[in-house]
């Protein structure tokens, strides 16, 4: 784990990031836990998209707001996943959870490294970790011989 030295993240893009995941925030639809989680991912192609989590009424229909991102992403035709922000005021460095670390294994690309950003609130270093890390030994598009992009 490490505060900010990942190479091609530059500074600036992790504040775009940030701030469009805080401002994605404010509409995550949360009637439930009263949570909200911010979400945003950096395609390959310098896009930032964003995502909230969006609760059900059958609890456990229930959307993070990163699946949100990393699916209107992959809805907009991209396939290659450069990094990702997590933004939940009430809990500081919340990270993903299980189900959109499996999601955003599909996406993390070849070769290069999915940053996970966690955002520790305004004003505090954002906790950089490689994704690898926290989905070691996944399974994925490689292991069904799919090299990824359709
Ligand atoms: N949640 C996310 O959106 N992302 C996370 O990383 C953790 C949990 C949401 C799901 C649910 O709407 C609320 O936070 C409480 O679990």
């Amino acid at each position: 784990m490490t505060n900010r030295d990942e190479g091609s993240l530059d500074a600036a893009t992790i504040e775009r990031m940030l701030h469009a995941a805080r401002d994605a925030a404010t509409r995550a639809y949360v009637p439930y836990s009263g949570f909200p989680v911010g979400a945003s991912v950096l395609t390959a192609s310098g896009e930032i998209i964003a995502g909230v989590n969006i609760e059900n009424a059958s609890y456990g229909l229930t959307v993070c707001g990163e699946r949100v991102a990393v699916l209107r992403a992959a809805a907009e035709g991209h396939r290659e996943l450069r990094a990702v922000v997590v933004s939940a005021a009430k809990a500081p460095g919340t990270t993903p959870c299980g189900a959109c670390r499996q999601v955003l294994n599909e996406f993390k690309g070849q070769g290069s490294d999915l940053q996970v950003i966690l955002d520790n609130g305004e004003g505090a270093e954002p906790t950089i970790v490689a994704f690898d890390t926290l989905l070691p030994r996944a399974f994925g598009p490689h292991d069904l011989k799919v090299s990824g992009g359709d």
